[in-house]
């Protein structure tokens, strides 16, 4: 989630808990109550008395109903895939990892992407222009890509930079917004594309590099597919320009990171008098700004919706970067639809690419985009596999099954007839196509992951409090979240019809009865979801601050990353981060013996703690500088075995 880092105190909700679907579709929380009527739980993660679509022996898998009859698609392994000791739910300041691993830091918000650059200053008064030569704030997603033969040792690290906090990132904190400070979160935002090596020490650094490169909320971007860059809703009073709330990503198989743009309603605003349309509304534009955070309206009229009102329109985008053509500009792959996409989670099946995404927002929908030929094929006829596909929303059926609804002009509701006037009408509208069509929504669709071998689709749903619109449901409201799964028969994923399944109920056991992991393993709001080479599923929290340690969670620390094997439902704590942080974000070198994790937001303000000013930064964390003068900033955590072996054994 985003926005719930406001220095002010808490008196709002965090704005992504809030629904803004209005369609009155059958919520998810109602399909899954129906399912979970019908399980039989045995507390304590060890023990279901039904089995599950994926067979037996899966930890909190919820009973597939009578007549579903999908094969086991999780393998019998020879070997443990999880082989260290589990740590403990920690409140320290401090990265915790196990035994026999060490956790070190590198580019921290504000680092220069090449040595010698504009250096940071630890007292927040680094310039735009300063700040556009350096690693942006609060990283996210991060993607490794490995260079030529020495990969595993060198390699350009692609970092999202969701947000920024204000008081952390001005010397005068949250004060009145001006130009300057627009421009200088504008360019803390974004992504960083830095060169990376492993050196003989056994330490990786920024090293120079031709790549080294920042995206930011002014770099010039292009659109693709079919809301082209001359529709008019695309037509504002600058170039098209920027991407933001870049929350987590997506990797294709011919070597291009996508950057999503999460919630962009909340960088747009106004002084001036403003009744959102419909569709603005769908999207949650409104003359606030959102949680009040951003207010760059205020210092430069681009962002003001009554002045500039397209301009939002150019956001809610996948956007693809080359991160090895410096000089290429961004590309809005419009295709994939407008909506606030967590991420774009690619993966190949029959040639072509499926491409899922969820919308993150309390009562929304996940998406799936597949290509309408091979991706080869596409690329030698010089198109993007990205541009020519059929983008579709899912709708989850009481029984287990689900199916895929196309999101076409002409196709069902989505006519002329209707009031659609065109494929780029109903993708500049995603979320109303989707409300048209009957999607299910959701408790918050995070990320999506797809197991290596059986092609398996997971997703964090990290939590909800829409009340439930009836039958019993003892997970609504849902503070804690759940991991979803679905399956395809035949191992096609390009098909539109499929069979899904709970893999686990997150929480603390000892205050819900329905949570499926161990005490010892507890944790709450599921975000980042992940599957390694090998097929260890990894869990990132993002408890919001508003409730961390507090009430349902006051035992279950601070955010942290946890592991699981699918194939036993086992679960064991990985890492803990420091105060105020969300830990999101993660890949390995290609050995697995390297990998990158994030810490996003280490001393934000925290219900449970307090909150940070310009006097005292470090109110809530000092991390990772912990310098008397300095002030907490996010920064990728590098973890290796001492041994020098594969993460997770
Ligand atoms: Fe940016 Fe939904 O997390
Ligand atoms: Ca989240
Ligand atoms: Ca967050
Ligand atoms: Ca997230």
């Amino acid at each position: 989630m985003t926005l719930d880092h406001a220095s002010e105190a808490f008196t709002d909700a965090d704005p992504d808990d809030v629904s803004s679907n209005p369609s009155g579709n059958r919520p998810f929380r109602d399909v899954l109550a129906a399912r979970v009527s019908r399980r039989d739980i045995v507390r304590g993660g060890t023990v279901v008395a039904a089995v599950g679509f994926f067979g037996a022996g899966v930890a909190g898998a919820l009973p597939a109903t009578a007549g579903t009859s999908a094969p086991a698609s999780v393998h019998p392994r020879r070997k443990p895939l999880l082989g260290f000791t589990p740590v403990d739910v920690s409140t320290a300041d401090t990265v915790v990892v196990p035994d026999g691993y060490y956790a070190e830091v590198i580019i921290p918000w504000g680092t220069p992407i090449r040595p010698g650059g504009p250096a940071w200053r630890k007292d927040a008064t680094n310039t735009a222009a300063e700040q556009a030569e350096q690693v942006g704030m609060h990283h996210d997603a991060n993607c490794y890509f490995p260079i030529g033969r020495d990969g595993n040792r060198r390699g350009l690290l692609v970092t999202n930079h969701e947000y920024t906090d204000n008081v952390l990132l001005f010397a005068d904190g949250n004060a009145v917004m001006t130009q300057e400070k627009v421009d200088k979160a504008v360019t803390a935002h974004g992504v960083s594309i830095v060169e990376i090596a492993l050196d003989r020490q056994g330490h990786w650094q920024v090293v120079d590099s031709r790549y080294a490169r920042r995206v930011t909320a002014a770099t010039p971007v292009k659109f693709s597919g079919p809301v082209a860059a001359d529709h008019p809703a695309l037509q504002s009073n600058n170039e098209p320009m920027g991407t933001v709330n870049n929350c987590s990503y997506g990797e294709t198989p011919w070597g291009t990171y996508l950057a999503c743009e999460e919630n962009f309603n909340g960088y747009f605003g106004t002084a001036s008098p403003f009744t959102p349309s419909t569709a603005q509304a769908r999207y949650g534009i409104a003359a606030n700004n959102g949680s009040g955070a951003n207010r760059w309206h205020q210092g430069d009229a681009r962002w003001d919706i009554v002045a500039n009102p397209n301009e939002a329109n150019r956001f809610g985008w996948v956007v693809e970067i080359d991160p090895f053509k410096p000089h290429e500009k961004p590309v809005k792959r419009t295709a994939l639809g407008r909506l606030k996409h967590e991420g774009a989670t690619v993966w190949e099946s029959r040639g072509r690419v499926v491409v899922y995404t969820g919308d993150d927002q309390d009562g929304d929908y996940v998406y799936k985009y597949v290509s309408k030929a091979p991706w080869r094929l596409l690329r030698l006829l010089g198109r993007s596999p990205l541009d020519h596909g059929t983008l579709y929303v899912a709708k989850f059926n009481d029984d287990g099954s689900g199916t895929w609804l196309p999101l076409v002009h002409g196709t069902g509701p989505l006519t002329t007839a209707n009031g659609w006037a065109d494929q780029a009408d109903v993708l500049i509208r995603t979320r109303q196509a989707a409300d048209a069509v009957g999607a299910t929504p959701l408790d918050r669709p995070e990320w999506i992951t797809v197991h290596p071998e059986t092609d398996d689709v997971y997703m964090s749903l990290t939590n909800s409090t829409i009340a439930p619109a009836g039958g019993p449901n003892p997970r609504h409201p849902n503070p804690y979240g759940h991991i979803i799964r679905w399956h395809y028969r035949d191992g096609d994923t390009t098909r539109l019809d499929f069979e899904w399944d709970i893999f686990l109920l997150a929480g603390d056991p000892t205050k819900d009865p329905a949570v499926t992991v161990p005490d010892a393993q507890r944790f709450g709001s599921p975000d980042g979801l992940w599957f390694d080479p090998d097929g260890r599923l990894w869990i990132q929290t993002d408890i919001s601050n508003s409730t961390i340690n507090l009430g349902a969670y006051d035992r279950i620390g601070n955010n942290q990353m946890l592991v699981a094997d699918p194939s036993t439902g086992e679960v064991r704590r990985f890492l803990v981060g420091p105060n105020g942080c969300e830990v999101t974000g993660i890949d390995l070198t290609p050995d697995r013996r390297t990998m990158f994790v994030n810490i996003q937001h280490p001393g934000e303000a925290s219900t449970a703690i307090g909150a940070p000013t310009p006097a005292n930064p470090r109110a809530v964390s000092n991390w990772p500088d912990f310098d008397p003068e300095g002030r907490p900033r996010a920064a990728t955590v590098v973890v290796r075995k001492l041994d020098g072996g594969i993460i997770g054994t």
